[in-house]
């Protein structure tokens, strides 16, 4: 009896040696400056990384995807589906952590390239970033959020903008704010997580906010490109090629402010 349960448990152990040896993939943990941090949960409607470099990549690898992630100046990268790569500075949506990083890169066998919503995710240089889940900030300075509003068929709300524009990367609630301010006007506005808007609006005139066309709360749901605790307006939506916005106008503006 003895003996054959210690048959079983070499066999077992043989058979154990023979996975491991084989060429399965396996996560490369450190490349360069970059480090792993895990596989995270990816959504084809809400990018965790919001920049697209390759997608269907035949010749995908972890080291060809961090190289270009470097070379554009991104905190993270992260490979997916085998043969997508994509960069970003912040882990947008808050999506949490996947099981489902088991594919081998297009590129290379032997390493793991994400799976189906799943990302293998890099790290550069233990720079900080941020992470979800976003929401929206009620007030800043004399700033009060003003709700969600929808621009129908791309129809610009709010048609002005600071007067330096700000970096897409570099797009949070308060730089748009501020640069709203600095160029004299008292309402602002955010898009898509990286689009920020100015305008001057006016009580009983036009613009005047009380006109502009409110979207449900939810429909402004992106978090900003460098805050993602922060909503940033809402996705484009490309079919209707609606945009929707969040808007901000001054205490000034509203006595009723929260500020
Ligand atoms: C990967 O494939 C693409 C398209 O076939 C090609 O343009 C690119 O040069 C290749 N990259 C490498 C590192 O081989
Ligand atoms: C493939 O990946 C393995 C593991 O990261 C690495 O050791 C090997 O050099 C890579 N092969 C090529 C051709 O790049
Ligand atoms: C991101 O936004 C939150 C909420 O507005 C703020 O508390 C935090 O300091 C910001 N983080 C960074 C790195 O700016």
């Amino acid at each position: 009896m003895f003996a054959y349960q210690l048959a079983v448990f070499f066999q077992l152990a043989l058979l154990l040696l023979c996975l491991v040896s084989a060429d399965s993939p396996t996560t490369v943990l450190e490349y360069k400056e970059w480090k792993s941090i895990g596989c995270q949960r990816d959504s084809t409607s809400e990018r965790a990384l919001h920049h697209l470099v390759a997608l269907s990549s035949p010749n995908m690898t972890v080291e060809s995807c961090l190289d270009s992630c470097e070379a554009g100046g991104y905190v993270l990268g992260g490979v997916e589906f085998g043969d997508e790569c994509y960069c970003g500075n912040a882990l947008l949506y808050d999506h949490g952590i996947s099981g489902d990083c088991f594919q081998a890169c297009s590129g290379n066998a032997s390493e793991l390239c994400g799976g189906p919503d799943a990302l293998n995710a890099y790290q550069f240089a233990d720079t900080p970033f941020t992470t979800g889940p976003a929401s929206n900030v009620l007030v800043y300075k004399q700033w009060r959020w003003w709700g969600c509003q929808v621009e129908a068929d791309g129809f610009i709300l709010l048609p002005h903008g600071p007067l330096v524009p700000i970096p897409l990367e570099e797009m949070t609630v308060e730089r748009c704010l501020d640069g709203c301010e600095a160029a004299g006007y008292n309402a602002g506005a955010l898009e898509n997580g990286q689009n920020c808007y100015c305008d001057l609006v006016v009580p009983n005139g036009t613009p005047n906010p009380d006109f502009w066309e409110s979207a449900g709360i939810f429909a402004c749901a992106a978090p900003c490109l460098a805050n993602a605790t922060e909503i940033c307006g809402g996705a484009i939506d490309k079919v209707l090629n609606d945009h929707q916005i969040t808007t901000y106008v001054t205490c000034d503006f509203d006595s009723e402010a929260l500020c």
